[in-house]
C-alpha cells in the first residue's frame, strides 16, 4: 500500500478506536471539569496576545484552516485578541484569508494591542452585539461571495448562540465549519460558572442541538473532537455538508 494512504488509514484507525474507549472519554471529561475552576483556558497567549483556549482545540482550528482554507473567518467575541491574531497568523502562512471578530465591548488596551499586532493587517473588528439586525447586515455585506468560516465565542447563553447559529450559519461555505465553542459547559457539573447566566441546560450545547433539529444541511465532525479528546467544543464543530 502507498505509504502515504497507509499513515492515513493507521491515524482513522486511532481515532477511531478514541471514539470507542469511554473510559478515556469520561476521563478526559472529568479533566476537563477539574481545569475549569483553575481558569485554565486563560493561561496561554498566541504570538504575545492572550487567547482564551485550550490548545487541543487550537491545533483543531488549525488543520481545520489549513483544509477549507477560507477567505474569510468570522469570529463573535474578541477579548484580548489572541483567536484573531491566532486565525490571523495562520491565514498570513496560508497565504490568504482575512478575519472579521465582534464583541460587544472591546476595551481601549485590547484594541490598542491589536490595532499595533503584525497580524492586524488581516484583521477587521466591528463593536456591537452580534446579534443586533445592524451587525448581522455588515457582517453579511463583508461576507458576500466569499468562502467563510464561522466561530462563536461569545455570549454562551442558549438563546443568544442560537440567535447566532441562525444569523452566522448560513454564511459558512459548503466543506467549511460553524465551530460553536463551550459547548462543553452542558457536560460539567451544574453551577461550575456560577458568576455567569449560563449553566447545564443553557448553553452552547442546547443551542446546536436544537439548531441541528432544524437544520440537515450541518453535521457534527465528531473526529475532531475524537482526536483531540480535551475540548471545549464536543459536538461543536460543525461541518456545512449541503
Ligand atoms: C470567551 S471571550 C472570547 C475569547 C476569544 N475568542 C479568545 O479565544 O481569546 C467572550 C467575549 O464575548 C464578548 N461578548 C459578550 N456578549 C457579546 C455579544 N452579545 N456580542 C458580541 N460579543 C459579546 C465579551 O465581551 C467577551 O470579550
Amino acid at each position: 500500500m502507498n505509504p502515504v494512504s497507509e499513515f492515513e488509514e493507521s491515524v482513522a484507525r486511532n481515532v477511531n478506536n478514541l471514539k470507542q474507549d469511554d473510559e478515556l472519554r469520561k476521563q478526559s471529561i472529568d479533566w476537563m471539569s477539574k481545569s475549569i475552576p483553575h481558569r485554565y483556558s486563560y493561561n496561554f497567549r498566541w504570538m504575545g496576545r492572550p487567547i482564551i483556549q485550550y490548545p487541543q482545540d487550537m491545533i483543531a482550528m488549525q488543520e481545520i484552516l489549513w483544509r477549507v482554507q477560507p477567505d474569510l473567518i468570522v469570529e463573535t467575541g474578541i477579548a484580548h485578541g489572541g483567536s484573531l491574531v491566532f486565525y490571523a497568523s495562520i491565514c498570513e502562512l496560508i497565504g490568504k484569508g482575512e478575519v472579521l471578530g465582534i464583541d460587544i465591548d472591546i476595551r481601549t488596551h485590547n484594541r490598542e494591542a491589536i490595532e499595533t499586532h503584525p497580524m492586524f493587517k488581516r484583521i477587521t473588528m466591528l463593536e456591537g452585539s452580534s446579534t443586533s439586525p445592524e451587525m448581522i447586515a455588515q457582517v453579511k455585506a463583508i461576507a458576500e461571495n466569499k468562502k467563510v468560516l464561522v466561530v462563536l465565542d461569545s455570549n454562551h447563553t442558549h438563546d443568544h448562540v442560537l440567535a447566532e447559529l441562525h444569523a452566522y450559519a448560513p454564511l459558512v461555505a459548503l466543506g467549511s465549519y460553524c465551530v460553536v465553542f463551550d459547548t462543553v459547559i452542558e457536560d460539567m457539573p451544574a453551577n461550575l460558572y456560577p458568576d455567569r447566566p449560563w449553566d447545564t441546560g443553557n448553553n452552547p450545547k442546547t443551542a446546536t442541538r436544537a439548531f441541528l433539529a432544524e437544520h440537515s444541511n450541518f453535521v457534527v465532525d465528531d473526529d475532531i473532537e475524537a482526536k483531540i479528546l480535551i475540548t471545549v467544543a464536543p459536538s461543536g464543530y460543525l461541518r456545512r455538508v449541503e
